[in-house]
């Protein structure tokens, strides 16, 4: 018989800084997730975590029992080549919606499972629901099928995927021990690693929309993903990419579907579609569907002029019960009763538009949730009328409200301005793209 777990030892040398075996933060993860070990020991260890740190072995022997903890896809196995996409969590972020599509139709399989939206930050699930009939909570066998025959597959993390990371994250969530790089390397990583594509594109975002608000720490997070990844036989890439205002125009779950169908179609906002270009690319010339991102740019543009982009989301939509004419008319997305515009209130350049404001405010109209148990308005949220450069007269539309009643647009219209800062001289413009990591 295998002595015990000693938690409160476990705890009390990560406390002094000790790094943990493999064998220890296995037995710890399988003791948690069976319910042998309570939440506040749990809690208590992750504290110590978010205070000491874990080093990259400890945090890669986490990932891996995270990921361990329930069923492993290995999609990779089943179809060959497969890439997955990942953003650690912005406002507007609707790429997914844009890449996934896009990849799939320039001739690389696409296996996507996603989470729903996050604090501030929007989730794929969330948007995709938006879309009437759409399912997404897929069996195993059901994914399998879809990816085989459209080669293309939006899921929903199922339950038996990486459960450790379900039940730590509920508790990080309550105990302020989210805000820790290898606590959420191991949590994206282990959810990865139980899919388990060939190629992997890691989008972090960082700055005033995002949980990484410096470059290095989303360099550090980077970093530290892209090698957990790699040794797990799994290709991966990271591009840092700037989340200071919102991307694109559209914040809320069916307008951001709406926006998404439109870069499908070569009529999106200019940040969007660059991005969706600059991912697909990277995507195409990892898994060697095209010789380098130049071509795969290329074949990416080509893939939105001839219609086929657009085509696989309809395609997709339709495989997963979804109402395929959507793509057609956008018009047929849930839409919010009340819509009005905010006016600026002064003339100038917009110097900045604080993302995670917006994102906030955006959930408070009924984008996101306040509580895990809150249901969603697919319909809600904010349309930006002008982005960060832009000259805005007083008296022009600023941003859009798009709200489930007056009263709810009264309740954010004051607030909302306090997202926005004006300037009488043209701000100076950052790329999107900040960096690229790799092994
Ligand atoms: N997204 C995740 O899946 N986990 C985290 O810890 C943070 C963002």
């Amino acid at each position: 018989m295998p002595p015990p777990l000693n938690v409160v030892e476990l705890i009390r040398r990560k406390r002094g800084g000790e790094a943990l075996a493999a064998a220890e933060l296995t037995d710890l993860i399988i003791a948690y997730t069976q319910g042998d070990v309570p939440d506040y020991q749990m809690a208590a260890w992750l504290m110590t975590v978010v205070w000491r740190g874990m080093t990259v072995d400890e945090t890669t022997s986490l990932t891996l029992a995270m990921a361990d903890s329930g069923e492993r896809l290995s999609v990779r196995h089943q179809v060959s080549p497969v890439a997955d996409k990942h953003s650690t969590g912005g406002v507007g972020d609707k790429l997914t919606l844009v890449v996934a599509p896009l990849v799939a139709a320039c001739g690389l399989p696409v296996a996507k499972m996603s989470g729903r939206g996050l604090g501030h930050t929007g989730g794929t699930i969330d948007k995709l629901e938006a879309i009437p009939g759409l399912r997404t909570n897929l069996t195993r066998q059901q994914m399998l099928d879809i990816l085989r025959a459209h080669g293309l597959v939006l899921a929903a993390q199922s339950a038996t995927l990486a459960p450790a990371d379900g039940k730590l994250y509920a508790l990080r969530d309550v105990t302020a021990t989210v805000e820790s790089i290898p606590l959420i390397a191991a949590s994206i990583m282990s959810k990865k690693l139980a899919v388990g594509p060939s190629h992997l594109l890691l989008d972090v975002k960082v700055g005033m929309g995002a949980f990484m608000k410096s470059v290095d720490d989303a360099r550090e997070l980077a970093h530290l993903m892209v090698k957990i990844g790699s040794s797990a036989g799994i290709r991966t890439v990271a591009l840092l990419t700037a989340m200071e205002q919102p991307l694109g125009n559209a914040v809320g779950n069916a307008l951001e579907v709406a926006e998404a169908i439109e870069t499908l179609r070569g009529n999106g906002p200019a940040d969007v579609a660059e991005l969706a270009l600059d991912e697909t690319a990277t995507l195409l010339a990892m898994a060697n569907i095209v010789p380098g991102e130049d071509t795969g740019r290329q074949r990416a543009e080509q893939a939105i002029a001839d219609g086929s982009a657009v085509a696989k989301l309809a395609e997709v939509i339709a495989a997963q019960g979804g109402d395929p004419a959507v793509v057609a008319t956008p018009a047929m997305l849930p839409r919010a009763t009340w819509r009005e515009d905010v006016l600026s209130p002064k003339s100038g350049y917009l110097a900045a538009i604080d993302a995670e404001a917006i994102g906030r405010i955006a959930g408070r109209l009924g984008a996101g949730r306040q509580r895990k148990e809150d249901t969603i308005d697919p319909a809600v949220g904010l349309l930006l009328r002008a982005k960060v450069g832009d000259y805005v007269a007083a008296g022009n539309p600023l941003v859009a409200i798009h709200a489930p009643s007056s009263a709810a647009a009264d309740g954010v219209r004051d607030n909302l301005l306090t997202a926005y800062r004006w300037s009488d001289q043209p701000p100076a413009t950052h790329p999107l793209l900040l960096e690229r990591i790799e092994r």
